[in-house]
């Protein structure tokens, strides 16, 4: 390790122990179905509106089996307030997949975590981090932060995997856990002070309107089935208050994925 490397290090821990987040609830927990759900939660959707959401969920669903029964309707309505609803089908179907080809357990490599709905290399690494205490190079949006802004410096176009090799160089191999909690609490830290560093990134797209507004509608036409169970067409254009082409284009491609049916009807 380099000099500036030991000193991030030094940096990093003094501040996880005064001012980590200690109480979230799911640093509280090793159950690998509860990293998961946590996990899946905090991929787009922030901190303080995930702890809610994942408490009523684990309540709801406490077990691996008991998400896996459940009809989609009822993660969907658990969902609300988080968006992305795509998420919760995929972790729905996650968590079939679990029960059926791996005795509800999961599995320990990143191999086949990826080959799991929704999981991608971040979360299959942040499970056998938070879940099996193995050190991985894990890299989100607060650890990018800290690892562009204190051991890259200016330089631009920076890859994801550039930071993974950092990241591997100064991960703690004795306390992978705390380790990677105390990266994310002051990346959330340095950009609370207003460091910004995603114009390093290769990694950093910002998110356009148009697909901005399609997320909005999407959310919107869940929401209302959610809220009404059947809506006719007519009422749908009524309570989503989107050009109709537009509403009537993501019910086509929302049915297609799977999320909703229509018989007459639109329904979950
Ligand atoms: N705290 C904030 N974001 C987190 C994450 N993705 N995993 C674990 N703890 C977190």
């Amino acid at each position: 390790m380099t000099g500036a490397q030991r000193a991030l290090r030094r940096r990093v821990w003094s501040y996880y122990r005064r001012h980590g987040r200690h109480d979230l609830p799911w640093r509280k927990t090793r159950n690998p179905y509860r990293v998961l759900v946590s996990e899946v939660m905090l991929q787009q959707t922030q901190v303080g509106r995930v702890v809610p959401a994942y408490r009523a969920f684990i309540r709801r669903f406490p077990t691996v089996q008991r998400l896996a029964r459940a009809p989609l309707r009822d993660v969907l309505v658990l969902w609300q307030g988080l968006g992305y609803n795509r998420r919760a089908r995929a972790l729905h179907r996650t968590a079939q997949i679990l029960v059926a080809k791996h005795h509800g357990r999961l599995p320990r490599t990143e191999q086949e975590l990826c080959v799991l709905p929704g999981v991608g290399v971040y979360t299959a690494r942040a499970i056998l981090t938070f879940a099996f205490d193995l050190p991985t190079a894990l890299v989100e949006t607060n650890i990018r932060t800290v690892l562009l802004h204190e051991l890259v410096g200016e330089r631009r176009n920076v890859t994801d995997g550039e930071l993974e090799t950092l990241a591997a160089v100064v991960v703690h191999t004795r306390r992978p856990r705390e380790w990677q909690w105390a990266l994310m609490d002051y990346g959330a830290y340095l950009k609370a002070q207003g460091v910004r560093v995603n114009a390093q990134s290769k990694h950093y797209a910002k998110q356009s309107t148009f697909k901005n507004s399609t997320r909005e509608v999407r959310g919107a036409i869940v929401r209302a089935l959610v809220h009404s169970r059947y809506l006719s067409e007519k009422d749908l254009l009524h309570t989503v208050k989107a050009a109709p082409a537009h509403v009537r284009a993501q019910l086509a491609a929302l049915q297609k994925e799977g999320l909703i049916r229509h018989n007459g009807y639109w329904s979950l």
